[in-house]
């Protein structure tokens, strides 16, 4: 039976996370694994939408995708979580919760300067005028991964090469790694 794998997204807002999760799906698929996206904008409207953006409520939101991530998991399905997931801490503590051996840490590499320049929902034009605060990588900190399982360049590349990229590093396990 083909295994189930939690691929953990972290990385900046506007970095292309969702973008490059849906990328992921069918080329998952293909392999044979059954492939679901958990999307920090969505789970905010619903399971998370108590939850603000200081330090503690980032911390329990990713410990609610990280049980859910868990869940899916044990029915065979591969979440894909696609969160900023900015704190290392929180980000152990998913990796405990949904299981080492399944869990892959994928850094989804933008800087700054580009994500802002992107700005696809217009947010960092917001922060700049003052209407957001505590937001990621400008008012509240983005402590990226030292040693992410897969890290993922996006400038001047297709959100399809960088699906392309984390299934060639990763499909099939962490048997093939090392
Ligand atoms: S996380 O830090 O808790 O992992 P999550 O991925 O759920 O964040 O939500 C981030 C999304 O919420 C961003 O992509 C953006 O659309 C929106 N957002 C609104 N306010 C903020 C903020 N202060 N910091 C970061 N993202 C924010």
């Amino acid at each position: 039976m083909t295994q189930a794998f939690c691929y953990w997204f972290t990385g900046l807002s506007g970095a292309g996370k969702s973008t490059i999760a849906g990328e992921l799906v069918p080329l998952l698929r293909e392999r044979g694994e059954n492939p679901f996206i958990l999307d920090g904008d969505v789970l905010r409207q619903g399971l998370c939408r108590d939850l603000g953006f200081s330090e503690a409520d980032r911390t329990e939101n990713q410990r609610r995708v990280a049980e859910v991530a868990a869940i899916l998991l044990q029915a065979g399905v591969s979440p894909i979580v696609a969160f900023i997931s900015p704190l290392a801490n929180a980000r152990e503590e998913a990796r405990r919760i949904v299981g080492t051996e399944r869990f892959f840490e994928i850094y989804i590499n933008t800087p700054l300067d580009v994500a802002e320049a992107r700005d696809p929902k217009g947010l960092y034009k917001k922060v700049r005028a003052g209407l957001i605060s505590e937001f990621t990588g400008i008012s509240s900190p983005f402590e990226a991964p030292e040693r992410a399982d897969c890290v993922v360049p996006t400038v001047d590349r297709t959100p399809y090469e960088c699906a392309r990229q984390i299934v060639d590093e990763l499909g099939g396990g962490k048997k093939e790694r090392n």
